[in-house]
């Protein structure tokens, strides 16, 4: 073999092997990453049962925290749509039907996985946006509780969640974070706020409604390999949120409501309902969508 065919062999082979070796370090990271369980006390709420709570937890599970975007309609669960070595996730059936964890769940055991990002079980959940529903006032959690429990039972049975060797190694990297490592657990709860046509309370509806996982924390935008991107069937992939900031500079809150009731931009392009949840989130009240609007024209361009 030609010195230099000899020279490359063995350069590229030196390169696959520290690739590998980085793998299969960040493979182990990632594994001792899902043991570490964070320390905290559950402070549930008392779960109420009238047709107004049950109603409002409704409202919460559809439009605003998009449960059903993962876990279907009726939350009956769903296998979502993931490049095998990445992992086979499980959105599980939340009834008490067959297969579901419903029946068995009591009102810590949802606070231990809605807010704080761990299965009953004791699995940090994956995936599942937990860091965002941490921002979830202890009324807003307990009516969301309200409908779980009210929910009508569906037989499902799922595979549980699998995660592959791509998944483990970019969990090992941190970029795709456990929500249980990242979350405030002291914290949960401990905010309350007021619903009304505010700031305040649009930055909270956009913290629930996962607009931040997406459009980047300040809603300026994201683009990135896997980034943050969660809720759709493109879960991974190259994917781009755009800048809300800018993007809303000259519209009206009637024209951002249309955008996002409508799934059209006022130049009338068409939004990506594949890529932007705007059918799920077209249902948020004008009342809501005047918040998120307020807080969106408050963060000031750079
Ligand atoms: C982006 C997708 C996504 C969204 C949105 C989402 N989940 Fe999940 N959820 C998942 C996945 C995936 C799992 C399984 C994760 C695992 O097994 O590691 C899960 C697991 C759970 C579990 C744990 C069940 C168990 O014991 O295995 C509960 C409870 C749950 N979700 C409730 C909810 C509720 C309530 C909402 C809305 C407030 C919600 N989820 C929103 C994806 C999602
Ligand atoms: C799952 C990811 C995801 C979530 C959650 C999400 N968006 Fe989007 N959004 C996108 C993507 C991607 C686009 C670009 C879609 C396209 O061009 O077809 C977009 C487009 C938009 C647009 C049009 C702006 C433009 O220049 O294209 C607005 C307005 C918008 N989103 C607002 C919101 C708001 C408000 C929320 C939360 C209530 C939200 N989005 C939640 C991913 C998301």
């Amino acid at each position: 073999m030609p010195r230099i065919l000899r020279w490359i062999a063995i350069s590229l082979g030196s390169i696959v092997a520290v690739v590998i070796g980085i793998g299969l370090g960040l493979f182990a990271l990632g594994k001792v990453k899902a043991d570490e369980l964070p320390e905290f006390t559950l402070q549930p709420p008392l779960i109420p049962s009238d047709r107004a709570s049950i109603a409002r937890g409704r409202h919460l599970a559809e439009a605003i925290t998009l449960c059903t975007e993962c876990h279907q309609n009726g939350l009956r669960g769903r296998k979502l749509d993931l490049p095998p070595l990445v992992g086979t996730l499980v959105a599980p059936n939340l009834t008490a039907g067959k297969g579901g964890v419903g029946g068995r769940y009591t009102a810590a055991d949802w606070d231990r996985a809605v807010r704080h990002g761990i299965a009953k079980d004791g699995r940090k959940l994956v995936l599942m946006p937990s860091q965002y529903y941490a921002r979830m006032t202890d009324s807003d959690f307990a009516a969301l509780v309200s409908f779980l429990n009210s929910l009508t039972p569906v037989d499902n049975e799922l595979p549980p969640s699998t995660i592959g060797p791509i998944g483990n190694a970019l969990l090992g990297a941190g970029r795709f974070p456990f929500a249980a490592d990242v979350v405030d657990h002291a914290e949960v709860g401990q905010n309350p706020v007021t619903p009304g046509v505010t700031e305040e309370y649009g930055s909270y509806l956009t913290t629930l409604a996962n607009c931040r996982g997406c459009h980047g924390p300040d809603l300026r935008g994201t683009t990135g390999l896997i980034g943050d991107l969660r809720g759709t069937t493109r879960l991974i992939g190259p994917l781009t949120a755009p800048s809300l900031v800018d993007s809303t500079r000259s519209w009206s809150a009637d024209e951002f409501r249309q955008t996002i009731r409508n799934g059209r931009m006022p130049s009338g392009r068409p939004l990506d309902p594949q890529k932007m949840p705007w059918p799920r989130l077209a249902n948020l009240t004008d009342d809501e969508l005047n918040a998120v609007f307020e807080y969106v024209r408050s963060i000031s361009a750079p």
